[in-house]
C-alpha cells in the first residue's frame, strides 16, 4: 500500500523529531492499536522504548503468552511482562456490582502501571520523558464514553486517560490521524501478522465483564475454554471477518442436565457475536442454527463445569455488546 509507506516514514521521522533522544514507554495491551503504536515507535527510535504489559490475568486462552512472544521474542521489543493476576484477582474477590469491578480493574491497572514506570526510572539508564499512546482518530474527537452521552455513564470505560499528567509525562500518538482500518492497514505495512491485525475489539477490563456476578479462578479458566471453541469455531466456518465481535459469557447459573446417564448441575454459558461499524450501535449475528447446534456441543463435551449454551439475540440499543 503505497499511502501506507509513505505514512510510515513521516511517522517515522516525526516520532525521531518529538522524542530526540528521550525514553518512551508505552502500555501493550494484546490490542491492534497499542501494538501497531508499538511496533512504529519501536522502527523509529529502537531501545528507546519499553513496553509495559500489565498482564491482570482477565486475558483470553494463550494471549498474554501470545503478546509476550510476538513483541519480546520475535520484534526484540524490551518489554516488561508484569504478572498481576493475583492483584487483580483478589482485589475483585467477591465484587458482583459491574461498576465497582470495573473502577477496580481501572484503579489497578494505573497504580500497577505506575509503579512498573517508576522502577524503569530507577534501572540506571535515563528516565523515561514520553507516554506513547495507541490514540486513534476517532478517539481524538470523540473523547466522551463510548457507550454513554454527555450526561449519562452506562459504563465507566477502562482507559489510561488521566495517566500522563499523573505521571509527569509527553504524550506520543503516532496514530493519531488515523480511522481503525488505516490502522490496520499500517499494521500490515509493518509486518504484523494478521492475527493481530484482523483481530475484534477486546475491552480494557477483560474477561471480568463477561464472568457476570463474581469474578474467581475457576470460572475465568472454564470461561477460557468456552470462548477459545467458540472462537475456533468461527474461524473454521471461515465468519470471523463477517463480525465486529464475538465471545462466551459465563452466567452465574447453574442448571440441571444429563451427561450418559448421570445428572449435571453446572453453569450456563452464552454465546454472543455482533455486527457492527464502531461499537456504538449493533446487530446480533444471524448464525446458522447448525453452527450454534455444533458449537454448543462441542463446548458442553470439551469443558467440564458447563452443560447449557444459550445464544444472544439482543441488538445494541437496547442490549450492549458486553455483559457487564
Ligand atoms: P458496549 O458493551 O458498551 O461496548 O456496547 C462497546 C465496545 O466497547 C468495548 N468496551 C471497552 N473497550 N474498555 C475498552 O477498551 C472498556 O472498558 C470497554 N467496555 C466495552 C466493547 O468490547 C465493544 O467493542
Amino acid at each position: 500500500d503505497w499511502s501506507m509507506a509513505a505514512f510510515r516514514e513521516e511517522a517515522i521521522s516525526r516520532i525521531r523529531e518529538d522524542v530526540g533522544s528521550g525514553r518512551v514507554i508505552c502500555g501493550l495491551s494484546g490490542g491492534v492499536d497499542s501494538s501497531v503504536a508499538a511496533v512504529l515507535l519501536h522502527e523509529a527510535i529502537g531501545d528507546q522504548l519499553t513496553c509495559i504489559f500489565v498482564d491482570h490475568g482477565l486475558m483470553r486462552l494463550g494471549e498474554g503468552e501470545e503478546v509476550v512472544s510476538l513483541f519480546r521474542d520475535h520484534y526484540n521489543i524490551p518489554l516488561v511482562h508484569v504478572r498481576a493476576e493475583d492483584i487483580f484477582l483478589s482485589a475483585l474477590e467477591g465484587e458482583a456490582d459491574p461498576e465497582t469491578k470495573r473502577k477496580t480493574i481501572g484503579r489497578l491497572f494505573i497504580e500497577t502501571f505506575e509503579a512498573e514506570a517508576e522502577k524503569l526510572a530507577a534501572d540506571g539508564r535515563k528516565a523515561p520523558e514520553f507516554l506513547a499512546q495507541g490514540t486513534l482518530y476517532p478517539d481524538v474527537i470523540e473523547s466522551v464514553s463510548f457507550t454513554g452521552g454527555p450526561s449519562v455513564t452506562i459504563k465507566s470505560h477502562h482507559n489510561v486517560g488521566g495517566l500522563p499528567e499523573r505521571m509527569n509525562l509527553k504524550l506520543v500518538e503516532p496514530l493519531r490521524m488515523l480511522f481503525k482500518d488505516e490502522v490496520r492497514a499500517l499494521g500490515r505495512e509493518l509486518g504484523l501478522p494478521e492475527s493481530f491485525v484482523g483481530r475484534h475489539p477486546f475491552p480494557g477490563p477483560g474477561l471480568a465483564i463477561r464472568c457476570p456476578g463474581g469474578v474467581t479462578r475457576d470460572k475465568l479458566d472454564i470461561l477460557r475454554k468456552a470462548d477459545a471453541i467458540y472462537l475456533d469455531e468461527i474461524r473454521k466456518a471461515g465468519l470471523y471477518d463477517a463480525i465486529w465481535q464475538a465471545f462466551a459469557v459465563l452466567l452465574p447459573v447453574q442448571t440441571v442436565g444429563v451427561m450418559g446417564d448421570a445428572r449435571t448441575y453446572d453453569f450456563v454459558c452464552a454465546l454472543r457475536a455482533v455486527t457492527s461499524v464502531d461499537g456504538m450501535t449493533a446487530d446480533f449475528f444471524h448464525f446458522d442454527m447448525d453452527f450454534l447446534g455444533a458449537a454448543a456441543t462441542r463446548i458442553i463435551n470439551e469443558v467440564k463445569g458447563i452443560n447449557r449454551v444459550v445464544y444472544d439475540v439482543t441488538s445494541k440499543p437496547p442490549g450492549t455488546i458486553e455483559w457487564e
